[in-house]
């Protein structure tokens, strides 16, 4: 199984303001759908709490210790937990935040999908440093528009 995170941070790293995402931009959540549709996805409980549901056609886990029953969800008490849970079943398991847990899963990344957004937002969660250990994959795709993004893919350096 390989584990890999997705996300979308600002220029100036934002990934989020309280429990919202402080942009929306037509068509920046192709890629997350694409990639995640029939995955199983494992979130904090803030973020499944600004989500407000479990995501469609996905297996949802979330990691919480304040809550132990979520309708659509399994709910684990610790990030390892979930790891443990899922290794041997599944080829890839996708971290969708937010700030706490993208941090915490940084050791026990494969990949990286990151969406970077072209421009600065005020927000008070970030996404962690993770430059050094991690080099691109591919080629990033530009996306033009009124505000421009970029996908990228990160594998961890050998
Ligand atoms: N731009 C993006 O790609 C993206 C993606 C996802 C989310 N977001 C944004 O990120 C923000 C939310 O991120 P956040 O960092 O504030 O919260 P979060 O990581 O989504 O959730 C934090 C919660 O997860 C649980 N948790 C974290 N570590 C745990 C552990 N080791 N063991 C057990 N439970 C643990 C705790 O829940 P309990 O308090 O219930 O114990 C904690 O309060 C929102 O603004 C959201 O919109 C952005």
């Amino acid at each position: 199984m390989i584990i890999s995170i997705i996300a979308a941070m600002s220029k100036n790293r934002v990934i989020g303001n309280g429990l919202e995402i402080p942009w929306k931009i037509k068509g920046e959540q192709k890629r997350f759908k694409e990639l995640t549709i029939g995955k199983t996805i494992v979130m904090g409980r803030k973020t499944y709490n600004s989500i407000g549901k479990a995501l469609p056609y996905r297996t949802n886990f979330v990691i919480s210790k304040s809550i132990n029953n979520i309708k659509d969800c399994d709910v684990f008490s610790s990030l390892e937990n979930v790891i443990e849970y899922c290794s041997g079943n599944l080829d890839e398991l996708f971290i969708i935040g937010g700030g706490t847990i993208y941090k915490q899963a940084l050791p026990y990344i494969d990949k990286i999908y990151l969406t970077v957004i072209n421009k600065e937002f005020n927000g008070d969660v970030f996404f962690p440093e993770f430059e050094k250990d991690f080099e691109i994959e591919g080629i990033p795709k530009v996306i033009n528009g009124d505000i421009s993004y970029t996908y990228y893919t990160y594998v961890r350096k050998k």
